[in-house]
């Protein structure tokens, strides 16, 4: 395995619904240490990629490799347990539970022995680990202690998000994490995302805000109609050639 080995590649993915053919022959890869942007009009196909990625659901046909191995994911609890994390657009916290508690909720299953590392831990270990793992990401949080429902819309996905980072041990994907955010809450959503290709994470980064894809990722892979139209590294697009290939109204980067 060489260092430019893509972590997590899709080769030739094809999914159809009924009549509609949502992917048609994509292939799409991203190494560690990676923010790749995906984007591309409604409908074009970003939300039945991920799917694909994160094991929601199996495409009609096409390949995953992970660090080279072939895989393929018959639940979405096999890609997590294979260190691939996916963050939804509507991401599900428990707004009655507090931080540390949605930091750890869910995973009981997943790490062996989970609840014994933490030795049943008390309360208070709990919300301590909760706030150094939101800190080794760069999240402030006014305290782990506090219950979700009490935290702003962008602390919130911020805790999201944060979750997400820290428990991905291979891929992270974000589908439109900045989505709602104001601007000073979109910038500390892309600080995490910068502390989580620094983490050695491939990162996978949907969204609709243009400037938000230019200032985070290192490539763009563009998807037109189910198809991937143009992919090139990011400082060879301008807003303009990028708005062009997401439309279809020009050419290429
Ligand atoms: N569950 C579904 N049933 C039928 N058609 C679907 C379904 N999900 C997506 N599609 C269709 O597949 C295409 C790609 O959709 P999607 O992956 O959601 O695009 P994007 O996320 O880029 O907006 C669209 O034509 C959409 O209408
Ligand atoms: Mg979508």
């Amino acid at each position: 395995m060489t260092a430019q080995q893509p972590v997590y590649e899709a080769r030739g993915i094809s999914k159809r619904y009924g009549n509609v053919i949502a992917l048609d022959d994509v292939d799409f890869s991203v190494a560690a240490g990676e923010v790749v942007g995906l984007v591309g009009d409604n409908g074009a196909g970003k939300s039945t990629l991920v799917k694909a990625l994160s094991g929601a659901h199996r495409p009609n046909s096409g390949e995953l490799y992970l660090d080279g191995e072939r895989v393929e994911w018959h639940s979405p609890q096999q890609a997590l347990e294979a260190g691939i994390e996916t963050l939804y657009q509507d991401s599900s916290l428990a707004p009655d539970l507090s931080v540390s508690a949605n930091m750890f909720l869910g995973r009981e299953q997943l790490v062996p022995g989970f609840w014994g590392k933490l030795g049943f831990l008390a309360n208070k270990r709990m919300d301590e680990v909760a706030s150094q793992e939101l800190q080794n990401v760069g999240i402030a949080v006014p305290s782990s202690t506090r219950s979700i429902s009490k935290l702003s819309g962008g602390q919130r996905q911020a805790v999201a998000i944060g979750r997400a980072v820290s428990w991905a041990n291979k891929v992270i994907i974000l589908d439109e994490p900045t989505n709602h955010l104001g601007a000073r809450q979109s910038a500390e959503v892309l600080h995490v995302v910068k502390a989580a290709r620094e983490r050695g994470l491939a990162v996978i980064f949907i969204s609709h805000t243009l400037p938000h894809v230019l200032e985070v990722t290192d490539r763009i892979v563009v998807l037109r109609l189910g198809k991937v139209s143009v992919e090139a590294p990011t400082s060879e697009f301008t807003p303009d050639t990028l708005v062009k290939a997401i439309t279809g109204l020009s050419g290429a980067a």
